[in-house]
């Protein structure tokens, strides 16, 4: 039985039905840079006397809706500023509970609909041929498809994308095949299948000079073709991820794991698409060091795209459940020590995000309350690091990583398919633990779950590898004018690239340092240079902080060359 569904940031008709297939047709055009198209829904009745429906729609130009092959009437109502219009159907017939009916769509997209960027030829690295990427997640499915855009309703999916015979479409699901368009024979029609259910978030496409690699007997790796050799030498470890996180959560269900590596204005770091994971380029740091992105998205696999968080309010269960897990991947494929430093640096990111915030706003909140709240204005390390941090302590009273591991292995199967509230995973937890409910109550669940600001309790990690990190930072803290002869390239030759990371995170902490320690710490590690561009983002804003002006331009360097939003924000900032 489930909760009564209602979902603030959507719209469309949640207790009067659900969309099982979704059928799309596309026609790519890249001139007017639209989306043009048909969309059929199926979908299933869930009351009796069924006769309207409303879905989400955003910055749509609706030209036509069926029901069951009969034209039928529809309106766009009034337009929210970010929910979008509602598109509301009125059936000319009245359907019972248990009955299907499809309803088709013809319409366009808009050349600025929130989901798409539409590249030109000069914004690619090949400079000859324009490309298309969308970015869904997590409430712009709208401005591509009139649908239930909540990730409480599930769907499988068909599509067919008609592109510039030179190109190539690749979706969120698994490649079905290509024809010549019949309709015009300078165009190709890519189709695609995806047969798991999933919701409408997940639905992505990407229309480019593409080429590919193969990395692994399920895996490929996409991108234009400057890129694809340092894609899949960066890449090559996702199989093992893949094993290694069977191992922990169980059979991987999508078939396909592809990876596409993106033009530099993606604006997130990864988006975990099912069969075909998104990633910035900014991870392509040439020695592998940047990977843990891809055992998070990978992670997502189960933690999002097999069980969904009900609503964008729950959002913690699908980010820190795949921080849970990806912080295990490091743990069996690297050590122990690894996941608990990565656990130290998330505190701190949790930190960082908790004063950016304040430490009254209610943002800060694991379970947050969006009634008129845009999701993209909510979206920070809270859910992440907070949802881990109450996991990991969660595992310290429930008996260790293994035995928590067990419990996360079960909530997956248990709510496999389905889409799952914060309610309904505390319920499991004191099921699946029921010999432990007397230490499950008393966790502070109102101070985790509801309470702005960082948690009740700091969990315990060991210290081994960020000692080295905090060291080092301390000492340039502390370094007085006559102290700086004392630091040599040694210093940061024994740190590995996550403990150089960590260096830089810690100084950034701190107040801004005297303009001599900057320019010393650049003449003695060079970190100018450096391409990974977790530690570079950093050090750029350390020397910014320090008024370093020849750091100016290479910050807005750094800011303007890409575009996601975790590096360019915080560094006009
Ligand atoms: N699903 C998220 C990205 C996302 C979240 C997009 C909310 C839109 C709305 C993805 O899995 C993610 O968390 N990406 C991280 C990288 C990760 C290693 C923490 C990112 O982009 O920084
Ligand atoms: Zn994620």
């Amino acid at each position: 039985t489930m909760a009564p569904v209602s979902d603030p940031s959507s719209f469309s008709s949640l207790s009067k039905c659900a969309t099982k297939h979704l059928n799309l047709i596309y026609h790519v055009d890249f001139d007017r840079q639209v989306l043009k198209g048909k969309v059929a829904l199926t979908v299933e009745v869930l009351e009796d006397k069924f006769a309207s429906l409303t879905l989400d729609s955003k910055d749509l130009k609706i030209f036509k809706v069926s029901a069951n092959g009969q034209a039928v009437q529809f309106a766009l109502g009034t337009k929210h500023k970010f929910k979008g219009s509602p598109l509301e159907i009125t059936l000319p017939f009245e359907l019972s509970r248990g009955q299907h009916v499809i309803v088709e769509i013809e319409y366009e997209t808009s050349p600025s609909a929130t989901a798409l960027q539409w590249l030109t030829p000069k914004q690619t690295a090949g400079k000859k041929h324009p490309y298309l990427f969308s970015q869904c997640q997590a409430i712009h499915c709208r401005t591509m498809v009139p649908c239930q855009d909540t990730p409480s309703v599930k769907h499988t999916y068909y599509a067919q994308v008609s592109v510039p015979r030179e190109l190539v479409a690749l979706m969120s699901a698994l490649r079905d095949g290509q024809e010549p368009d019949p309709s015009d024979s300078n165009r190709v029609i890519y189709r695609f299948r995806q047969p798991v259910p999933m919701p409408a978030y997940l639905i992505a496409i990407v229309v480019g000079a593409l080429e590919s690699r193969e990395i692994g007997p399920r895996s490929r790796v996409w991108s234009e073709k400057e890129y694809v050799d340092e894609a899949a030498f960066e890449f090559s470890e996702t199989e093992t991820m893949l094993k290694t996180a069977e191992s922990l959560a169980g059979p991987y269900v999508w078939g396909q794991y592809d990876l596409l590596v993106l033009p530099p204005s993606f604006p997130y770091g990864g988006m975990e698409n099912p069969c075909l994971t998104f990633v910035t380029p900014t991870v392509l740091a040439g020695d592998r060091s940047l990977a843990g992105v891809i055992a998070h998205e990978i992670s997502h696999s189960w933690t999002g795209n097999l069980v969904t968080n009900r609503t964008w309010e729950h959002f913690w269960l699908n980010e820190g459940h795949t921080v849970y897990i990806e912080r295990m991947i490091a743990r069996c494929m690297e050590s122990e020590q690894l996941r608990q430093f990565e656990g130290i640096g998330g505190w701190k990111e949790l930190q960082e995000s908790v004063k950016e915030f304040g430490p009254n706003n209610v943002l800060t909140n694991l379970v947050t309350n969006l009634h008129e709240v845009d999701t993209d204005e909510a979206f920070s390390s809270v859910p992440y690091e907070k949802g881990f941090a109450l996991l990991y302590h969660l595992e310290e009273l429930m008996g260790g990583p293994e035995v928590f591991m067990g419990f996360v292995k079960s909530y997956i199967q248990l709510f496999a398919y389905g889409s799952v509230t914060t309610e309904e995973w505390k319920n499991y937890l004191f099921t699946y633990f029921k010999d432990k409910v007397d230490i499950l109550n008393k966790v502070d669940w109102n101070g985790w779950m509801h309470t702005p600001g960082m948690p009740p309790v700091k969990p315990q990690y060991d210290t081994t590898m960020a000692d080295v990190c905090t060291a080092l930072c301390q000492r340039w803290v502390k370094a007085k004018e006559e102290d700086l002869a004392s630091f040599t390239e040694a210093d940061v030759k024994k740190l590995n690239s996550p403990q150089l990371i960590e260096f830089v995170a810690l100084l950034l902490q701190e107040e801004p340092l005297p303009l001599s320690h900057v320019k010393k710490m650049q003449e003695v590690y060079q970190l100018n240079s450096v391409k990974n561009t977790e530690v570079r983002f950093r050090w750029l804003r350390i020397c910014v902080r320090a008024h370093w002006e020849e750091a100016v331009p290479l910050a807005l360097k750094m800011a303007t060359e890409q575009g996601r939003m975790k590096f360019t924000r915080p560094l006009f900032r």
